[in-house]
């Protein structure tokens, strides 16, 4: 593996191959695999269990991990090539990767879209630009797509299922009052896909995800003969469902043009015990932060159902695996 940049990068085997990687690593948590050798990850956003659990898995694989936040504890980053560099950025990122890539043995990057110009930003090229100025492997800890988290998610949806074929994913669209990036929801449907779940996408019309995304999730489903649906309504999505993902994105609709008032329309997107009685006895989980009470009610993020924090404890192994995999293709 010479990069981990996006779940659909990689064949159905690799993603096997890391689940079962990360297996051996929640068993046996300490190795020397990444023995004196350093992983640089750069947070143009913040985070909790991304760089807490990357830090922890660098540490663990026997070496370290420096985290650099852009514009604030270092230098901030232009990322635009042959930009003129005349506004507040005082380092090109092309040099940052040559440089931090002379230093580290693997850089990572998170950094959101800004939610101007999706057509733009759907290229994902500040991670495209680091994976081709780095001389070293690139993770994305998440830009337009969170595969880390994917990897997680799908891990704690394994622990509870003898086979994933026909088990039926909900990807719900829950409120929030501002827009997030749509990044997990894109790498969570692609997993989940690639699998060989049936798929049902809930959101409210004027949110469906990336054109592009939704292709590919179909294409997965046609090719393990699963079933692929969006739907525009939440109780509807939640019959019969096994797992129910949920997520808050922002419209690619409005993108750039923020309505609030749409987006307050649609309050009553939350999960609760109500439309919980719809599934098929579904676990329940989300990437985390969420804000209770208003994405997800108590009684869901407390019930026995829940696996929030499985999916959150799978961060580290499935981080072990992946610097592990990357150091195998780069010793
Ligand atoms: N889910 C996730 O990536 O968590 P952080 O934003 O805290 O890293």
């Amino acid at each position: 593996m010479n990069h981990f940049l996006a779940i659909e990068n990689h064949t159905k085997e690799e993603i096997e191959e890391l689940l079962a990687l990360a297996e051996h690593y929640k068993a046996q948590p300490f190795s020397d695999v990444f023995k004196n050798k350093t992983l640089i990850a750069l947070f143009f956003n913040p985070s909790t269990r991304t760089k807490t659990t990357f830090d922890l898995a660098a540490t663990q694989l026997g070496g370290h991990c420096v985290c650099l936040e852009p514009g604030k504890s270092s230098w901030g980053i232009e990322a635009q090539e042959h930009a003129v560099m005349d506004g507040d950025k005082e380092e090109h990122l092309k040099d940052a990767a040559k440089v931090l890539s002379s230093y580290g043995d693997i850089l990572a990057l998170r950094s959101f879209p800004a939610f101007k110009d999706w057509k733009e930003e759907k290229k994902d090229s500040m991670l495209a630009n680091l994976a081709k100025w780095s001389t070293k492997p690139v993770i994305n800890m998440e830009t337009i797509s969170h595969p880390c988290q994917a990897l997680a998610m799908i891990r704690a949806i394994k622990s509870k299922f003898s086979t994933l074929k026909h088990k039926k994913f909900v990807l719900t669209w829950i409120y929030h009052p501002q827009p997030l990036n749509t990044a997990v929801a894109n790498s969570a449907g692609m997993i989940a896909s690639m699998l060989g779940m049936d798929i049902t996408i809930a959101n409210p019309e004027g949110y469906d995800l990336d054109a592009g995304y939704l292709k590919l999730m179909g294409e997965h489903c046609k090719k393990n003969q699963a079933s692929f649906r969006v739907v525009h309504d939440m109780n509807e999505a939640m019959e019969g469902a096994d797992f129910v993902y949920a997520k808050s994105w922002g419209s690619l609709g409005q993108y750039g043009a923020f309505n609030q008032a749409v987006q307050d329309s649609h309050r009553g997107w939350i999960v609760d015990e109500k439309k919980m009685a719809l599934t098929h006895h579904a676990y329940f989980s989300h990437c985390l932060p969420i804000r209770r009470n208003v994405k997800a009610t108590d009684a869901v993020l407390d019930s026995e159902q829940c696996l929030i924090y499985e999916e959150a404890a799978n961060r580290l192994p499935v981080q072990k695996a992946i610097i592990t995999k990357l150091m195998e293709g780069n010793p």
